[in-house]
């Protein structure tokens, strides 16, 4: 049996980094992006701010809470919290939940990281000029047609040679750097890539807003047409909030548990939230000023990045400097994300199986980097596989978006709702009143977002996520 060492960040600036990296990741860059273009911008925007800041937010204040309460993997720190209130430990089940939701995510979240890694080749290939031909990263985008760019895309899905050597790559750096423990890996990852990653954001922002239509985009994403306001928008966006903030899948409870007694929670949790939604909202304003540019469809789906943008950079000044900066950018933000989802599951194994941090880290990671090698051959020789095809909302899905599906209409809401329900209902008032740091109106507020708003709230997202047809659109 190995001793278990507690672990800890070294200052509140590192947790604060790593709770960013954890929150930051391909849903702010790839998916809000996204979602915003093809729900009709502002409104979208508007109903997304909302949600972050009544169900969001202190979601993740709760999350956090829990870790730091008990100072170990979710599962454990919800069974902790559960007996110092003396309710069932049966409420547990959310971090056993979200612990499961974190595996699941990175099994897919790699495959699509791969594919930001494959871009990073080609741009550097096309900025340092034609490799040799025969290369996969040669062909510079410079010299391909308008036509043939976006297929580059639909090449690499039927490549499963360049797929899954990307998805084993991102899969390798993840468990390498998780394997080195808190202070001497993730900490040492999140202080190093979170400031480079902040300022390629602001670069590439400013350069769109310089050479593309600035203007254009702001007032895409901030003058809120109400006619595209539906049903399904406000479930996306709430969808679309919990998934950024990396609510309900076990990382902010695991990564909770490393923080210093004397940290005061409310304020760094406004900091996570705060950021994350910062980040959403400047990709944006970095993504779509290129777009407009080029004339491209703003609702062009989850192509957007991946098809639609090298398009852009194509006829930009400096344009293959900036398309290989662009994906350095995204590939660092998704790093930092995949840290806190296997650490989510590693903390977990060290403690159930006793067993060390490096045995940990190469066994859950292997694990998932199998199930990921089924989402990328998803994408080609095994796209007819329908998992869970006896199951109407995913007869049509192959592995990856079934997994992507299930995690984000079920597993995600339920942790999400389990954890707030216990927390505005079921722990003991002062201990979690304490944990706060809140007092006064804001703590009132907190304690009727957390019994009320998000219960409520989140149990929609679940509904008709589940029967889709109930929605009116
Ligand atoms: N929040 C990450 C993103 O926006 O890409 C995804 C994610 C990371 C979800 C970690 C859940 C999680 F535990």
């Amino acid at each position: 049996m190995v001793a278990v060492k507690q672990e800890g960040w070294s200052s509140r600036t590192a947790f604060i980094l790593a709770a960013v990296g954890a929150a930051v990741g391909l849903g702010n860059i790839w998916r809000f992006p996204t979602l915003a273009g093809e729900n009709g911008g502002g409104a979208f925007v508007l109903i997304y701010i909302a949600c972050v800041v009544l169900i969001g937010l202190p979601l993740v204040l709760s999350e956090v809470l829990i870790g730091r309460n008990g100072r170990t993997d979710a599962y454990h720190s919800a069974k902790k919290l559960a007996s110092d209130s003396n309710v069932s430990k049966g409420w547990a089940a959310f971090g056993g939940i979200g612990i499961s939701a974190a595996f699941l995510i990175l099994t897919f979240y790699s495959v699509v990281a791969g594919w930001v890694l494959y871009y990073v080749g080609v741009f550097i290939g096309d900025f340092f000029g034609n490799l040799t031909s025969g290369n996969p990263f040669a062909g510079a985008l410079l010299n391909e047609t308008k036509e043939e760019i976006p297929q580059r895309m639909d090449n690499l899905f039927t490549n499963n040679t360049i797929l899954l050597s990307m998805h084993t790559i991102f899969m390798f750096l993840t468990i390498a750097i998780v394997a080195r423990g808190v202070t001497d890996g993730i900490e040492k990852a999140a202080t190093y890539l979170m400031p480079i990653f902040f300022v390629l954001l602001v670069c590439i922002t400013i350069y769109g807003a310089f050479v593309g239509e600035f203007a254009k985009a702001i007032t895409f994403l901030f003058t809120p047409d109400f006619s595209k306001l539906s049903a399904s928008v406000v479930n996306e966006a709430l969808g679309q909030a919990l998934f950024s903030m990396s609510v309900g899948s076990a990382a902010l409870i695991t990564y909770g548990a490393y923080v210093p007694k004397e940290t005061k929670l409310a304020p760094t949790a406004g900091m996570i939230a705060f950021a994350d939604t910062g980040v959403a909202i400047i990709a944006g304003l970095m993504i779509f000023p290129i777009v407009f540019s080029a004339g491209l469809d703003v609702a062009a789906g989850p192509t957007l990045v991946f098809k639609s943008l090298p398009i852009a950079f194509q006829s930009m000044p400096a344009g293959s400097f900036i398309g290989m900066l662009f994906f350095v950018l995204i590939f660092f933000a998704a790093l930092t994300s995949s840290i806190s989802l296997l650490e989510a599951v590693v903390a977990w194994a060290i403690k159930k199986f006793q067993c060390s941090r490096a045995i940990a880290a190469w066994g859950v990671g292997g694990l998932i980097f199998l199930v990921g090698v089924a989402c990328a051959l998803s994408l080609n020789i095994w796209s007819e596989y329908k998992i869970l095809g006896f199951w109407n909302i995913f007869a049509e899905t192959n592995i990856m978006d079934t997994i992507d599906g299930f995690v984000g209409k079920i597993l995600l809401p339920v942790a999400a709702l389990l954890t707030t329900i216990f927390i505005g209902w079921k722990a003991d008032k002062k201990l979690v009143d304490d944990q706060t740091s809140l007092s006064g109106g804001k703590l009132v507020f907190y304690r009727f977002l957390t019994a009320w708003v998000s219960p409520i709230a989140v149990s929609l997202i679940l509904i008709f996520g589940l029967f889709p047809d109930l929605l009116p659109n």
